[in-house]
């Protein structure tokens, strides 16, 4: 009886160890890995915003011109979505997006009627992109994100100098079935959008994917893909949120009207 308590006591000793030594290895390997995955991601964020450069030869070249291939000419602005006015350049170098949108003095917790790219909470500052030439705004490249079928979905929103018209938009990170939402991964699929433009004649905006095409091509939108119809409805719930009031519509309006605060050099 009592060698078998002991054995029992043993057992549970020996499973406990065993949980402790486990757990131990599996979280230090995961603190470990951390700033690996941290700059994974930001080298996934980087390949993309080259390949949003290379599908437009004209700025490339002017890239190449004016300031050395590729990154290079992108310009990092801090933006203050609630006034859409720009921080001093310096401090769009380290900022990080998610930190802050962690934080609930540097975010916005948005009502159900707000969140229609159901995120749950904005940032109240975003890193954004600008290309000059000759000092004229070329391209301003924006980060979206928002709900689509079962997954975050993660891309940069690029318009001309029109503010008004897509240049391009890519997704670079989501979790969308292959062969269904996945396609909005596709070059096919992403180059559908540009020529698009945001709003209509009255300002409304009307960018989106069209669940029931009706004919003809569309200004403002491309067609639905078959059989991912959700996914379609997440783009265009987080492209109307993120160029609305509570995304990049103050930022555009200083840009159109070119207020000093998004103009000065900082
Ligand atoms: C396993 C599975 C995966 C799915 N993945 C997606 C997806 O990635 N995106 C999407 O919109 N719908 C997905 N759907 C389909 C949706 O449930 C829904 O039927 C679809 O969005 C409707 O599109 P349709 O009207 O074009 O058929 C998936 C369904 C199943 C069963």
């Amino acid at each position: 009886m009592l060698e078998n308590a002991k054995d029992w006591m043993r057992t549970l000793l020996f499973a406990a160890g065993v949980a402790v030594v486990c757990g131990t290895l599996v979280s230090a390997v995961s603190v470990w890995l951390e700033p690996r995955q941290a700059r994974n991601t930001q080298r996934d964020r980087e390949a993309v915003l080259q390949s949003l450069l290379a599908c437009q030869p004209e700025l490339v070249a002017f890239l190449e011109d004016a300031a050395g291939a590729g990154l290079a000419g992108l310009d990092a602005r801090l933006v203050d979505l609630d006034t859409g006015c720009y921080a001093p350049r310096a401090d769009a170098l380290c900022f990080d997006v998610e930190a802050a949108a962690a934080d609930p003095h540097q975010r916005l917790t948005l009502s159900p009627e707000q969140d229609i790219a159901s995120i749950g909470v904005r940032p109240n500052q975003v890193v954004v992109y600008e290309v000059r030439r000759d000092d004229e705004l070329a391209l301003l490249v924006l980060p979206v994100y928002g709900l689509g079928y079962g997954s975050r979905l993660d891309g940069f929103l690029s318009l001309g100098g029109d503010l008004d018209t897509v240049s391009s938009l890519v997704f670079y990170a989501h979790g969308e079935t292959p062969g269904m939402g996945a396609r909005i991964g596709d070059t096919d699929w992403q180059a559908a959008w540009r020529g698009k433009r945001t709003r209509d004649e009255t300002g409304r905006l009307r960018i989106g994917v069209r669940v029931r095409p009706s004919g003809g091509e569309s200004p403002y939108e491309i067609d639905a893909m078959t059989g991912a119809t959700r996914t379609g409805v997440g783009v265009t719930n987080l492209l109307r949120f993120w160029l609305g009031d509570l995304g990049y519509a103050s930022l555009i309006r200083n840009l159109e009207s070119g207020a000093r605060c998004v103009g000065e050099p900082a």
